[in-house]
């Protein structure tokens, strides 16, 4: 069978269109305990008997910690503008907040190779490793974290100066406090829905403490954080769902962004979680809302819901939909969707945005003739380039589209069994071989001249 082709539209093809690949730290790297790195919670919840499918760990992972070059060079061979990645705290931190030079230094090394190669860096702070040290010290629950995270932000804008092109404070805060703090799927693996709006006031207030930093240290690189959306649907026209479908909403997208952007929480916040409450001081609001250059936008999905019968919603999955290997459903208009709704709901506050993490999981092998058909990931991706091009053309300011993820990798709490690169790793010897939809992105790149 022949292979569809990946075709982005010429809305998308343009030479202001930043084009690039993502990834993160533990979901690669390895190397878990190499050159004084400190243990973190993805470690410790890998280690928990029970916590991740198949008892799979981040200790060795594509083991990109020593083959940086080389995975640096396959991104110059697939010719992509830029590289989101993100930086381990524990690797380049001690617990007096001293800086560890061998952990720094291997950053250094890596973003030196991108600059060679003519590969815009793109680096997020924080994607999920948080030290160990500060998680005994109650972690993003505990306030002090925020002023942790800022000293980070700091040290790495200084150490780093000149080197990136953008800098991200954290990836999707609403994963790291609802499924870390409120029901315990992600580490730490706290589970207690009084904890998640705390969680989340700290870790905003972290990036609002570290935007200073960044803009002194490192005044010509941009500077922006990155939101999971999710789109939030209900296939009952009763009033209720219909709430219901609004409720997810503003737990998904609003949580985040409506801080981020308005200077306050939603208002509905307390009808999801009335025991939930952060305690809010004076002029955090406004530290949290401080101007920023772009906003990240990662979307995966569509959700179903109807009304829980109180002030909820419960997921009610559709029959007959397309889906991928995470069960995911396939939806691509809702990234329209969402792109032009916020346009709406934030007017001129909404910075340009960058897609920095869309993609899927299948279960790819290398077949008999060497390659790997991603047939599925290669229609995806149309659709999805599609509806971005869809949203562009309804006047939403989109600057650029990151691919998750530029190699199979550590996929969190299902290990390695769900596959999202668009370059195939063999975990026993690290070989990569590019998918289909890898080469032809590398055509498309190429072609765009
Ligand atoms: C979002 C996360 O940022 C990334 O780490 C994860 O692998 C992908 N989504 C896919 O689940």
């Amino acid at each position: 069978m022949s292979s569809p082709r990946l075709s982005p539209p010429a809305a998308l093809a343009g030479p202001d269109f930043l084009w690039g690949v993502a990834t993160a730290s533990f979901q690669i790297e390895g190397a878990w305990a190499t050159d004084g790195r400190l243990p973190c919670i993805w470690g410790t919840f890998c280690n928990t008997p029970g916590k991740i499918l198949n008892g799979d760990t981040g200790e060795f992972a594509c083991d990109h910690y020593h083959r940086y070059a080389q995975d640096v060079d396959l991104m110059a061979e697939l010719g992509v503008d830029a590289y989101r990645l993100s930086t381990a705290w524990g690797r380049v931190m001690d617990e007096q907040g001293k800086p560890n030079h061998k952990g720094l230094d291997f950053y250094k090394r890596l973003l030196d190779r991108l600059q060679e190669k003519g590969i815009q860096r793109w680096v997020t702070l924080y994607h999920w490793d948080l030290p160990q040290y500060l998680e005994d010290r109650g972690g993003w629950l505990n306030r002090d974290t925020a002023y942790r995270f800022a000293e980070y932000a700091d040290l790495m804008s200084r150490e780093l100066a000149g080197r990136v092109d953008g800098w991200m404070t954290l990836n999707e805060p609403w994963c790291s406090a609802f499924l870390g703090y409120g029901n315990g799927h992600h580490a730490p693996g706290k589970a207690n829905i009084a904890y998640v709006r705390p969680a989340m006031h700290h870790l905003l207030l972290g990036h609002g403490l570290a935007l200073p930093a960044l803009k002194a240290n490192d005044p010509g690189a941009k500077r922006g954080i990155v939101a999971n959306v999710g789109r939030g649907t209900s296939d009952s026209a009763a009033p209720e769902d219909q709430d219901a479908a609004m409720l997810y909403e503003v737990q998904h997208n609003n949580w985040v962004l409506d801080p981020l952007l308005k200077g306050h929480y939603p208002k509905a916040l307390e009808r999801l979680w009335p025991e939930s409450r952060p305690l809010v001081l004076e002029g955090d609001m406004a530290t949290i809302s401080q101007p920023m250059d772009f906003l990240g936008i990662n979307y995966y999905f569509r959700t179903n819901v109807r009304s829980d019968g109180k002030d909820g919603f419960v997921d009610t999955p559709l029959a007959d939909v397309e889906r991928t290997q995470m069960g995911w459903e396939v939806h691509p208009q809702g990234l329209q969707d969402l792109l032009v709704g916020f346009k709406a709901q934030y007017g001129d506050k909404l910075p340009p945005i960058y897609i920095t993490e869309n993609g899927m999981a299948s279960d790819d092998a290398v077949g008999a003739d060497g390659q790997v058909h991603d047939t599925q990931r290669i229609s995806f991706l149309n659709r999805h380039f599609e509806a971005l091009a869809g949203a562009k053309a309804k006047g939403v300011d989109i600057r650029g589209y990151f691919c998750w993820s530029l190699m199979d990798n550590f996929e969190w709490a299902f290990g390695y069994e769900r596959r999202f690169g668009l370059v195939h790793v063999d975990y026993e010897t690290q070989k990569r071989t590019p998918k289909d939809s890898a080469l032809q992105l590398k055509e498309f790149l190429a072609a765009r001249g």
